[in-house]
């Protein structure tokens, strides 16, 4: 297991995975705890995580995240719908419209290091059509898709990618 800090530098988009190496359903289970560890508002957990691995369903995710043919190849993809009623019962509209987004995307974000810090390589996917996810995995009505992560044991060994510099994206005051 890696530190935090070495698990977050580690971390790199992985669009190939090894066929021949499934991910342990401990390790996926240990992946959809730290998931759910994550912090939420009032603690609500606005979101719903389907964990795929029928390779139909993955076919079709992957059609439905047009044609990025790397879910179908990834063992596992984790789909991260908001709950936007589930939020605003507490908090109103901000709720529906901002913190249920929050909550997935962080529960998503500590899914993705946690698969890392474990050995897993992920993509995060956000272009896709919603609906035809949604008819895929029978998503219910209420559920709003907006993450897909995909894991597996990394076929390729990712580029580093670029990052602003910190004094562009922080203002210190
Ligand atoms: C909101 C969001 C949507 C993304 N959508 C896709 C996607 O549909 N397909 C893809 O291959 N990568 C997608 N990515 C991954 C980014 O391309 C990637 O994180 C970025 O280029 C930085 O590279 P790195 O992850 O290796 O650091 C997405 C990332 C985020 C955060």
């Amino acid at each position: 297991m890696w530190d935090f800090f070495s698990t977050v530098r580690h971390r790199h988009s992985v669009r190939h995975y090894r066929n021949d190496a499934p991910v342990e359903a401990e390790k996926l289970h240990a992946v959809l705890e730290m998931a759910a560890a994550a912090p939420s508002a009032g603690d609500l957990q606005a979101y719903h995580i389907h964990a795929v691995t029928d390779s139909d369903k993955r076919g079709q995710l992957a059609q439905a995240a047009h044609q990025q043919d790397f879910l179908f190849q990834a063992p596992v993809c984790l789909v991260f719908s908001a709950d936007p009623e589930r939020s605003a019962g507490q908090f109103g509209e901000r709720g529906r419209t901002l913190y249920a987004i929050q909550d997935t995307t962080i529960a998503a974000s500590y899914a993705q290091l946690a698969a890392v810090a474990a050995g897993l390589a992920s993509a995060w996917v956000g272009d896709f059509d919603a609906a035809q996810v949604r008819r895929v995995l029978d998503i219910r009505a209420g559920l709003e898709p907006i993450a897909i992560l995909t894991l597996g044991y990394p076929a390729e060994i990712p580029e580093p990618t670029p990052r602003r510099p910190l004094d562009e994206v922080v203002t210190r005051c």
